[in-house]
């Protein structure tokens, strides 16, 4: 009789803890919870804790379940439902954060050869139709068809387009493209999550000097790119070798997505002095003694 099973309701979020030089930490622990909240507002689904139990709750989980628990899944959902109603108003809300040992989603040899990709036959649903923003439960039927005809097509993962025909994201990363030295991400109107992962990804290029652009990205423009690589909590950042058969770049990874993916590897592990503000140490709370 749970709402959240039958309809869908519910919302998700996916961190990934790391160890550090001082210990372990959550990655952007508190962009990943407040996308969470943003997520049950969408919804209507009222959570019972606010921000800083949310995130005490995820640190608690992870000092508990100790160095295998490198992926956590905090979800909310609609429970009980008295008479199956699509109405969700008045059923109680349950949130639970469970942890897993993941190590690398989509393969260790995709991460440093670059992974087989198709472009699905599966849209995104508009965003007239639900917010990609959110991350709700139901929104992932479309994922989960996406990715199970990747994989009977014998690659790695699917690439998404939207109602428009542009180019939305995987399953559950986003994408960016390198044309001429320049990075370009689908915006948000391209009915895209508004990954962690992607504004980490904006940010060390930024920093890095590179331009990047959030606009619409035509299918042909992947073809054509000179790289493509997929960025997310639990994929982390993974190149495209190939799409639909056609390989990017000779079919190996590009020195751009190299690059981005070393600058995300120390960022994530502390190892990075200008980033130390994206960790939250689950033991210790003294993160402003590593900018001294
Ligand atoms: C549909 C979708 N796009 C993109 C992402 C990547 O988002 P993030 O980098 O915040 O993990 C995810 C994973 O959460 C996702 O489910």
């Amino acid at each position: 009789m749970t709402y959240g099973l039958h309809y869908g309701g519910g919302v998700f979020e996916g961190l990934r803890a790391y160890d550090t030089p001082w210990g372990r930490s959550v990655f952007r622990l508190e962009d990943h919870m407040r996308r969470f909240i943003e997520s049950a507002r969408f919804l209507r689904l009222k959570l019972d804790y606010d921000l800083g139990e949310l995130c005490e709750g995820v640190r608690s989980v992870v000092r508990t379940n100790g160095p295998n628990a490198d992926y956590i899944r905090p979800i909310a959902f609609y429970g009980a439902t008295p008479n199956l109603s699509m109405n969700p108003q008045g059923i109680p809300t349950h949130v639970a954060i469970v942890t897993v040992h993941m190590g690398s989603y989509i393969g260790d040899r995709q991460m440093r050869e670059g992974m087989d990709a198709i472009v699905s036959s599966w849209e995104k649903p508009s965003n007239r139709a639900t917010s990609s923003m959110a991350k709700v439960c139901g929104n992932y039927v479309n994922s989960a068809l996406a990715k199970f005809d990747a994989v009977q097509a014998g690659a790695d993962e699917a690439i998404m387009l939207n109602g428009n025909g542009t180019v939305a994201e995987g399953t559950g990363e986003n994408l960016f493209i390198v044309r001429d030295g320049k990075l370009i991400t689908p915006d948000l109107a391209s009915g895209v999550l508004e990954g962690v992962t992607r504004d980490t990804v904006i940010k060390l290029a930024r920093a890095a000097g590179y331009d990047v652009e959030e606009r619409p990205i035509t299918r042909g423009e992947l073809l054509v790119a000179n790289e493509v690589f997929m960025t997310g909590t639990a994929a982390e950042i993974v190149p495209v070798r190939t799409i639909d058969g056609v390989p990017i770049n000779g079919g190996r990874p590009g020195p751009v997505t190299l690059q981005v993916q070393r600058l995300y590897n120390s960022a994530v592990r502390g190892e990075d002095a200008r980033f130390v503000d994206w960790l939250d140490l689950v033991e210790r709370k003294d993160i402003e003694l590593l900018k001294v």
